[in-house]
């Protein structure tokens, strides 16, 4: 009892820590890693209106939340003058509005048309989608009394930290990441990029044990998840601002997926990737392609002689079980909610919010599994150490 209790501690000093900074990120030139000016930024004054938005969504308020929208919209010529700390901004609020409107059964576009140039505009200056996304939704959402939420309920605010807490450690990872693809399992930086990514990935554990502890499945299943419908942008389907888009694809990448992968991971992953930011798209460009740290290993490890394994390789052996159990730990946990939320007693929808089914994390998280082993087998297999400098 005392250990969860000091876990949870642990948890709630950690979400209080990311709410005041995400460490080295603002210093970075990209705008987008910009957090607080990002979440500082209203340049559609959309503060007081958006305070009230709970209380409209309480009363299912469709043409309070139709006039909302349409005051909020800004020039297209205004757009044209913003950077893109601002325009990520006004998408993150305008987007507060479209979840909204859809989850009352409004489809936004229909009712404010004059709308879509300026979602254009704003998806075109920030080179992202369209509507607002995961990013909008949490890392950017301002926190305090500022905090733009659809319900006001605590559950949503606690849903909205458990996925502030991973950009940090994920943008982190692209580095880490980044750097293993270019590295032998023979060469030492191999197993030191894969024990830094080990230290990222944690965070999606921390993440997924505090959604557990402070997330309800029936409240994320009734009343949060209507919120994140698809909505209609001149003919395409833009998904809503899921944790489902939260880029564990990243790490999984590099490490296993580009060449060990499944059809339906891939499939979800080419759906995804249009919702992440630039940067992460041409990593993913870069990368999807490619041999795996697996795959790398694996070949390694035939190439040397049967029954021996140098220090070094074992060392990188090691290090790339324990990113990978890391995300499988993850993986399993994060399996256990969403099988709540998404029972059938419990659930409105029959797929995730990222457009998903529940056998995709199934199969996704056999696919971890699958990696692990191969992994944890190759190191395990009886060997006679070579006592070497190799
Ligand atoms: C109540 C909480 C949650 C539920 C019910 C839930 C449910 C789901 C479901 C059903 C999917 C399948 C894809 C889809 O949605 O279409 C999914 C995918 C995913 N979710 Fe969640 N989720 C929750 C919280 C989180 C959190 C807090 C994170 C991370 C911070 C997260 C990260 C992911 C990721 C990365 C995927 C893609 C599949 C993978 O990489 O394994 N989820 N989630």
């Amino acid at each position: 009892m005392t250990t969860h209790l000091t876990h949870l501690t642990y948890l709630t000093e950690l979400r209080n820590a990311v709410d005041l900074v995400a460490p080295g990120l603002d210093a970075l030139r990209e705008p987008r890693y910009r957090i607080s000016e990002i979440r500082e930024a209203d340049p559609l004054a959309a503060d007081p209106l958006l305070a009230v938005l709970p209380a409209m969504n309480r009363d299912a308020d469709v043409p309070a939340l139709t006039v909302a929208l349409r005051t909020l919209l800004p020039l297209p010529a205004t757009v044209d003058r913003w950077s893109v700390v601002e325009s990520l901004a006004a998408m993150r609020d305008l987007g507060m509005i479209l979840g909204s409107l859809k989850r009352h059964g409004t489809e936004p576009l229909a009712v404010v048309p004059e709308a879509l140039p300026v979602l254009e505009a704003l998806g075109r200056r920030t080179d992202m989608v369209p509507r607002d996304t995961v990013h909008h939704y949490t890392t950017w959402n301002p926190i305090g009394a500022r905090r733009r939420m659809y319900t006001g309920e605590e559950m949503e605010g606690n849903l909205q930290d458990a996925v502030r807490m991973v950009f940090p450690s994920l943008a982190a990872s692209l580095d880490t990441c980044a750097a293993l693809a270019r590295l032998e399992p023979h060469d030492p930086g191999f197993a030191l990029a894969l024990d830094r990514t080990a230290q990222h990935v944690q965070s999606m554990v921390d993440s997924i044990d505090f959604t557990v502890a402070n997330v309800s499945p029936v409240f994320f299943a009734r009343v949060l998840r209507p919120y994140f419908e698809e909505i209609d942008v001149a003919g395409i389907d833009y998904l809503g601002p899921a944790a489902a888009q939260v880029p564990l694809w990243l790490v999984d990448l590099t490490l296993w997926q580009c060449d060990h992968s499944s059809p339906e991971y891939d499939r979800f992953l080419a759906e995804s990737v249009q919702y992440s930011l630039p940067c992460w798209r041409d990593f993913y460009a870069a990368h999807r392609v490619g041999t795996s740290a697996v795959s790398k290993l694996s070949t390694a490890i035939d190439w040397e002689n049967a029954d021996r394994l140098s220090p070094r390789l074992a060392a990188s052996a090691i290090s790339l079980a324990r990113v990978l159990r890391i995300l499988k730990t993850f993986r399993a946990r994060h399996i256990g909610i969403a099988r709540k939320a998404y029972s059938e007693e419990v659930r409105l929808y029959e797929v995730g919010s990222g457009g998903a089914p529940i056998e995709l994390l199934r199969s996704v998280l056999d696919l971890t599994r699958d990696n692990e082993t191969l992994v944890r087998r190759a190191t395990t297999r009886p060997r006679t150490p070579v006592a070497s400098n190799a």
